[in-house]
């Protein structure tokens, strides 16, 4: 069997990457050791920024989302028992949409089943080969069989817990890496959401989000201790918990209602550099990973498979290798403003043991300071919305600014590479 790219892992990275090298004309197979059914139920993530979401929909996969996706311009922050807003649309002219994570996954594979592409789902004991030399292939088992997918390129987006960054030499990688004392559980709940806006609640039993999936079904975090078992979550005591976090003056209370769906996440931020070996490409939570305050995951997936996805095309159309070379520059420019805005958020609103009574007064002003100042919620915002993909997106983006984004990313499908033509040396992408 061969490819031109195998892809490891049906998340958002990996169902994005195939989809985007379609439409570029190139070939991929796409590995993944779960059910359709278990990627498509798997909750995760919310919030797509305003890139992310034009990028799915200008390549034809937005329908449900522009129908159902709930836009929002702003979020609240909550302390002392008081809502303060964060305005998106004033600081930056720009918006988040809540569109769940498990809708993008449906929606990119129906698109690419539809388009004939190749999933395979339910494979076993897969396991990347000979990135560094020149017969890349991908060993795994299909309904017993042993099977090799041949192909140029490997890209892993298996997630945290895959099989393609461990492949790597752990001498050619440097991990950079923090965990955090708490983690968050969230359910899943059939009565509508108190707010037509996120909440980010700061109190002093620790940090609790309100969020929503649709106008009917909210989605509630608290935070808790990572290790926790989920059976000491009973629904009444979630209840208690999460008004006791939301509660307040000004009348906000969720309404109670079935909780549909529980679990707990630890919380880390991890990077691992380079983000490539050989032939060998990781994208998303492979290569790294975000405490979720920022609601950032799904979209730094984004970001990475469509900087890999122009990248593979230069060089299957132009035979150019540089902008391979420079992938995980490109990436990390990102991730790690990514990374510092998550954990900044992370900090500012969480609960931590060791703080004293000095740390809990300068989290509150800095809280304060971030909801009071134009300047510092600015800042906030930009960061939330999302920044600007890399420096020749911008700048595309400045010239293209009279037109519509519908036709901005026509013209970047069309001729992705004008703007890195110009600049022929891979540094000035970096710049
Ligand atoms: P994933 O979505 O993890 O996809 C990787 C895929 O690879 C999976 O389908 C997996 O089954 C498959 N795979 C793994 N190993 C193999 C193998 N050996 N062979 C083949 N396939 C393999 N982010 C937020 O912003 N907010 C949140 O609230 C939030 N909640 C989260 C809750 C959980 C439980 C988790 C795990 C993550 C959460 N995230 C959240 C992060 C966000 O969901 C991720 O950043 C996003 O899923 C990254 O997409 P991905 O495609 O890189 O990885
Ligand atoms: C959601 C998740 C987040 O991590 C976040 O910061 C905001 C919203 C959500 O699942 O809706």
């Amino acid at each position: 069997m061969r490819t031109q790219v195998g892809i490891i892992g049906a998340g958002p990275a990996g169902l994005l990457l195939s989809h985007l090298l379609h439409l570029a004309g190139i070939e991929s197979v796409l590995l993944e050791t779960q059910t359709r059914k278990h990627v498509e139920e798997r909750v995760r993530a919310g919030v797509l920024e305003e890139v992310a979401e034009r990028l799915l929909i200008d390549t034809g996969v937005g329908g449900r989302l522009k129908r159902e996706g709930l836009r929002h311009h702003g979020i609240k922050i909550r302390y002392n028992g008081e809502g303060h807003r964060i305005d998106f649309k004033h600081l930056t002219g720009s918006h988040v949409t809540v569109y769940g994570q498990q809708e993008v996954v449906k929606d990119l594979i129906a698109v690419r089943l539809g388009a004939g592409g190749d999933i395979r789902f339910e494979v076993a004991e897969v396991s990347p080969h000979d990135f560094e030399g020149a017969e890349p292939h991908i060993r795994f088992m299909e309904n017993g069989k042993q099977q090799v997918l041949h192909c140029d390129f490997i890209a892993g987006c298996d997630g945290f817990h895959g099989v393609c960054r461990p492949a790597i030499p752990s001498s050619s990688l440097t991990v950079f890496e923090r965990e955090y004392p708490f983690g968050w559980l969230g359910v899943l709940v059939e009565a509508p959401p108190a707010s037509e806006e996120l909440i980010y609640a700061h109190h002093e039993r620790g940090f609790a989000l309100l969020s929503m999936r649709s106008p009917q079904v909210s989605r509630l975090y608290v935070q808790c201790d990572p290790n926790d078992d989920i059976a000491n979550w009973s629904d009444a005591r979630v209840w208690e918990e999460f008004h006791a976090r939301m509660s307040g003056d000004d009348g906000v209370r969720q309404q109670e209602g079935r909780i549909i769906q529980k679990g707990i996440t630890a919380m880390r931020s991890f990077v691992v550099e380079p983000m490539q070996h050989g032939k060998l490409f990781l994208a998303g939570d492979a290569a790294h990973i975000v405490p979720p305050t920022g609601a950032k995951g799904m979209n730094l997936a984004v970001a990475d498979v469509s900087i890999l996805s122009r990248a593979l095309e230069a060089y299957y159309k132009k035979g150019r290798e540089e902008l391979l070379a420079a992938y995980s520059a490109i990436c990390l420019r990102r991730i790690w403003k990514v990374q510092r805005f998550s954990w900044w958020m992370t900090s500012m609103l969480h609960k931590f043991a060791e703080h004293t009574p000095f740390d809990r007064r300068r989290q509150l002003a800095e809280i304060d300071y971030v909801t009071s100042s134009r300047a510092a919620a600015t800042s906030l915002a930009e960061n939330y919305v999302g920044l600007p993909m890399e420096r020749d997106w911008v700048q595309d983006n400045r010239k293209t600014q009279s037109r519509s984004s519908n036709d901005f990313f026509r013209a970047r499908l069309a001729n992705p590479w004008a703007a890195f033509r110009k600049r022929r040396d891979a540094r000035h992408i970096l710049g």
